[in-house]
């Protein structure tokens, strides 16, 4: 039966997360079955179409062909994960939920920064991430009870204890992480077995996709997330989508202490 019930606080939710983490024992499919029947259509499942979203939107839109799935268009995307999207959308017959940043916002930033201010500084970088990508986050989980997310342990060490589900204060929702156990060969495999469709930026050495001007493809043996936002030292790769509860950055110093900008390279 699906519980409506809004959980808007921990201790509310406690039980929920303990329930939902014995469920996560049996698999991300089992997961994602039990947030589907506890929430209904108050979870929906966050997908930057990166080879773990991928995953779940085929293991979700298995359990519940109308799942809620949602999409941050920063406005800054490549063209291939817009590809993508629109080949996810004819091969499950779904819609995305689309987000954009707030237009204003967009425009006093790029009026008064340029539109690349993510190269000048890690402040600049912050700011254009919290109008793209974390402001319409609030939006897209306000209502909502419960979010899914592709975090795995194995991506990056600031995601190394990353929990099957947990509680979200920021945007007071339970998070789950159905894929957080999962290696990189558990992703590929599932993918290829399934025949899901994946980005073709993966084929190019993109193991991480993000937005176009901030993710590189990596070298062979170099680890996924090196290309994101390659140019910063110092800094854990997060946008501040995940920053709750997880370990801070350690330092915010200029871009480029070791490896120039991109704008400053071509010079
Ligand atoms: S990020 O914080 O550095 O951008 P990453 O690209 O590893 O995160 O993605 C981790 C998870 O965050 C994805 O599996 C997805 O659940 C969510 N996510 C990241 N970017 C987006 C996006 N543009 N739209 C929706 N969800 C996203
Ligand atoms: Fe802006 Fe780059 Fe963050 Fe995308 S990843 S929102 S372009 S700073």
């Amino acid at each position: 039966m699906t519980d409506m019930t809004r959980t808007t606080d921990k201790p509310a939710s406690a039980a929920a997360i303990e329930a939902l983490t014995a469920a996560g024992g049996g698999g991300p499919e089992a997961l994602l079955g039990a947030l589907v029947q506890r929430y209904g259509n108050r979870v929906t499942l966050a997908s930057s179409l990166g080879a773990e979203d991928q995953v779940l939107t085929h293991m979700l839109l298995a359990i519940e062909p109308r799942a809620r799935i949602f999409v941050l268009d920063t406005g800054r995307l490549h063209q291939e994960t817009y590809d993508l999207m629109a080949r996810t959308m004819s091969r499950y017959g779904m819609r995305y939920e689309v987000l954009f940043p707030d237009a204003t916002a967009v425009q006093e930033m790029v009026s008064g920064e340029g539109p690349n201010l993510f190269y000048a500084s890690v402040a600049g970088r912050k700011r254009c991430c919290e109008v793209r990508k974390v402001e319409p986050l609030g939006r897209a989980l306000a209502g909502a009870d419960a979010w899914i997310t592709g975090l795995r342990r194995a991506q990056s060490p600031e995601r190394g204890d990353t929990p099957l589900v947990e509680w979200d204060a920021a945007h007071a929702a339970v998070k789950a992480n159905p894929l957080a156990e999962w290696s990189d060969e558990q992703v590929w495999d599932y993918l290829r077995a399934h025949g899901v469709p994946c980005n073709v930026l993966h084929d190019r050495g993109f193991l991480s996709i993000g937005c176009a001007p901030c993710t590189r493809a990596v070298e062979p043996g170099e680890p996924a997330r090196a290309g994101r936002w390659w140019w910063e030292q110092g800094t854990a790769k997060e946008c501040g989508l995940h920053v709750d509860g997880r370990p801070k950055e350690r330092a915010d110093g200029d871009a480029g202490a070791g490896r120039r900008a991109p704008a400053e390279r071509r010079r």
